[in-house]
């Protein structure tokens, strides 16, 4: 598979996708809106982006399967698979906070090998081939070489609809707020993925994530350098619901606080 030629034309597709993204966010007063489950909300814009990007890409590779988060195609793993999370960041979108993302990554087999993230707020494309290197708008990313903990600043994701490890979590972020910079809270997993691959943050972490919101940032930040596990430092952070990303260093800072506080 010619993976750069892949690149290249699922660019326009994923171009269209938060084109369209940014015209429906100007009248996002308007859209129908539905909550999935607690939390979760999902308006007609994340259903129409999904189909423009099932569209393109199905042309791209043949008989390759799609994981998307609304569904709008048959759910089918192959061994090309298409994981796609069409727009990342609905309640900032729904609400006018200017974070959210259209995030696509071809999988082979198990593996991440392909992934784009396009920030439609600040028009950028992040792109990532395995073994290829990461890049913001065609321009090579790296980590941050920050090591000490206490300068560090670290993005999260807060748990809004599974509260069973709640306890855990604010333990990590009571260390986190009395020893590091700073924590923030930007409501997509794929530009805090993003981020960390630009060396912004120096590390991630959330849990209750799925594989579409994952996907393409985890390899952005693994091709620019940086470290990406699940809670217990292996590598099943596309399907296991837990993620940390970040700085090889600050990475290890952050699983170590949480094997401390968390069962796994
Ligand atoms: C959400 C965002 C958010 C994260 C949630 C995700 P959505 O994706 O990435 O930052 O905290 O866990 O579900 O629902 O806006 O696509
Ligand atoms: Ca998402
Ligand atoms: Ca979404």
């Amino acid at each position: 598979m010619d993976l750069d030629s892949i690149l290249q034309q699922a660019k326009p597709i994923v171009q269209q996708a938060a084109r369209y993204i940014q015209q429906m966010a100007l009248k996002k007063d308007t859209l129908a809106v539905e909550e999935k489950f607690k939390n979760n909300l999902v308006s007609e814009v994340d259903r129409e982006a999904e189909i423009i990007l099932v569209d393109g890409l199905s042309e791209l590779i043949d008989n390759a399967g799609f994981l998307t988060e609304e569904q709008t195609v048959e759910q089918t793993k192959q061994e090309w698979l298409w994981v796609i999370d069409p727009l990342d960041g609905t309640t900032n979108f729904l609400r006018g906070v200017p974070a959210y993302a259209v995030s696509v990554a071809l999988m082979q087999h198990d593996t991440v090998v392909l992934g784009l993230i396009f920030d439609c707020v600040q028009n950028h494309l992040y792109t990532a081939i395995k073994g290829e290197g990461a890049f913001k708008n065609n321009i090579p990313i790296r980590v941050n070489e920050n090591t000490v903990f206490e300068q560090s600043f670290i993005a999260t994701g807060f748990p809004y609809y599974d509260f069973s490890k709640a306890q855990a979590y604010l333990k990590v972020f009571e260390y986190i707020m009395y020893n590091t910079l700073g924590m923030r809270r930007l409501g997509s997993a794929a530009l805090d993925l993003c981020h960390v691959a630009t060396g912004m943050y120096d590390a991630y972490f959330e849990y209750s994530l799925h594989p579409y919101d994952v996907a393409a940032g985890a390899l952005l930040v693994q091709e620019a350098g940086g470290n990406v596990t699940d809670f217990a430092g292996q590598d099943g952070y596309i399907y296991n619901q837990q993620i940390i990303a970040g700085n090889q260093a600050i990475h290890t800072k952050i699983l170590e606080l949480i094997r401390m506080h968390f069962e796994v």
